[in-house]
């Protein structure tokens, strides 16, 4: 990974209230050392108290924190942009660094009688959620500058079927997987699946155009899959591969006979195509 002062990591939200300062404070406690750590909006108002309570839990302090605008921040640096709304519009942010997507719900809400409990449940919700992304930050630092990464949409899907049928790899259930995209100026590079069985995960649909092989696009994506893999509290992740067995193996996956698959994976459709009848069958168990 990129480290020193020099390398920015910018987080970005509306308010720069709960998200973004989560975030920030998260980011910082693990990352502080070697990497200079921002946050900001495009309405920035102040940091909300339930950010600062449910921070403190985890040992962070965001009581000396401030809302910033992203328009007064120096962007000289920053090389990787992170943005957190979810139903809203992010700031835009116009240098040509790399930007990750989360979107994560906005834990603040204006009903004022809502039990305070149930308030900070929220918080604490988006704290875990974004919690358990960092692990591809270091790998997102490495990619090619102007790669974005972000859940792909129901508009992703033809771009992501081509990318998936020009590098060989079945499309067929892929409405029952949760897929992340990359793209680099607009155009679709990269993509990985996470299918979610009863508490098992088979991870599926890791695909790299050609061209952009070898700059780290499946790492990064493989690690956000298994992120979400963890977040979700699955207990293993499985794939079957021909090829890939050595690449897989790289992230802890062995490599062990099919019929020992969890059995509620039998509802894949991963395990009936007969183009995966040959592949092999690997797995990743997840600390539960
Ligand atoms: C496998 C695949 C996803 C890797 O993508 P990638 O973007 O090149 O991977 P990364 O850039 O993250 O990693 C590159 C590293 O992995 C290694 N690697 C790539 N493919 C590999 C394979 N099939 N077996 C072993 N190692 C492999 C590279 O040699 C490189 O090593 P280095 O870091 O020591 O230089 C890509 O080759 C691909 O799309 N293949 C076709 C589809 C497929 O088989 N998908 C897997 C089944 S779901």
């Amino acid at each position: 990974m990129k480290t020193g002062d020099e390398v920015g990591v910018l987080f970005l939200c509306v308010a720069n209230s709960a998200r973004s300062q989560i975030a920030e404070g998260l980011a910082r406690q693990r990352f502080g050392d070697r990497l200079r750590i921002l946050s900001a909006g495009s309405r920035p108002t102040r940091v909300n108290p339930l950010a600062i309570e449910t921070m403190k839990a985890v040992g962070v302090d965001l009581t000396t924190h401030h809302s910033k605008l992203v328009e007064d921040l120096d962007p000289a640096g920053i090389e990787l942009v992170i943005t957190l709304c979810a139903e809203e519009v992010c700031p835009a942010f116009y240098a040509p660094v790399r930007r990750l997507h989360w979107p994560i719900t906005d834990p603040a809400t204006d009903a004022t009688d809502e039990p305070m409990a149930q308030r900070l449940h929220r918080f604490e919700v988006a704290r875990r959620s974004i919690a358990s992304k960092l692990d591809i930050i270091e790998p997102a630092l490495a990619l090619p500058p102007r790669t974005v990464v972000a859940p792909a949409t129901d508009d992703d899907r033809p771009e992501l079927e081509a990318l998936l049928v020009g590098c060989g790899l079945p499309i067929e259930g892929l409405a029952q997987a949760s897929s992340v995209m990359a793209r680099i100026d607009g155009v679709a590079v990269a993509a990985a699946a996470l299918e979610e069985w009863e508490g098992f995960g088979i991870l599926r649909s890791v695909a790299v155009a050609e061209a952009h092989r070898g700059t780290g696009l499946a790492t990064a994506l493989v690690t956000d899959r298994l992120c979400a893999a963890r977040l979700a509290g699955l207990r293993s992740v499985s794939l079957l591969t021909t090829g890939a067995r050595g690449y897989f193996e790289r992230f802890g996956f062995v490599a062990g006979d099919r019929s020992s698959l969890p059995p509620a994976l039998g509802a894949s459709t991963q395990l009936e195509l007969p183009a995966c009848s040959t592949a092999v069958a690997m797995t990743l168990a997840l600390a539960t």
